[in-house]
């Protein structure tokens, strides 16, 4: 099995699909290789993919600042994407996009052996969620939920995407509790 770093060397040759050609850096994720909570988002935006870092602009902030709040310390979890390439003008990944990139994500899952993946939006949910054997659902019945594999006993839990929350004060308060809750786990 391959090691965090050797995963983001290969990540960052990666030309296995269109994005490589529009992206000015890769984001691989960065975060504990030991840590109990992974956070899976979606794709990098225009901050992340000039940083090569995930979650740094201003969904990033929300959610360094909703983490601080409930004593989890950014450093001591793991935060990556499906697809681990900025989109153009941030559109939506294509399942040709997504198939392409996302044993990469597997492989770090691998590594990491999380106790908890956070499925950060509808992509990540859907996508973590059919990995292991669930229907996937709307990300609004199914916000806060918590799925465990019956395969290796991983929890999943779906939350709305920080960058949802930014714009509506609601989605804000639901994203703080589940926060907290998971901070209690
Ligand atoms: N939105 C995402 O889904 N991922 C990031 O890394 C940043 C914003
Ligand atoms: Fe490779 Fe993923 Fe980037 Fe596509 S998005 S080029 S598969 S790292």
């Amino acid at each position: 099995m391959h090691s965090l770093k050797e995963l983001e060397e290969r990540i960052k040759e990666c030309r296995k699909c269109r994005l490589w050609k529009s992206r000015k850096n890769p984001v691989a994720g960065e975060g504990s290789e030991k840590a109990r909570i992974m956070f899976v988002g979606e794709a990098p935006g225009k901050n992340e993919d000039e940083q090569g870092r995930p979650f740094v602009g201003k969904a990033g902030q929300f959610l360094n600042k909703t983490l601080n709040e409930n004593g989890i310390e950014r450093s001591s979890v793991y935060i990556t994407n499906v697809v681990k390439c900025r989109p153009p003008n941030n559109r939506d990944p294509l399942p040709d996009e997504i198939n392409a990139c996302s044993p990469y994500l597997e492989m770090q899952i691998e590594i990491i052996k999380p106790e908890i993946i956070v499925a950060l939006g509808r992509f990540a949910s859907y996508f973590i969620l059919s990995l292991y054997g669930f229907k996937p659902r709307p990300i609004s019945e199914i916000h806060g939920k918590i799925f465990s594999s019956p395969i290796n006993g991983i929890k999943i839990i779906p939350m709305y995407h920080p960058a949802a929350c930014i714009y509506n004060p609601a989605l804000k308060n639901v994203f703080r509790k589940e926060i907290a809750m998971l901070a209690k786990l």
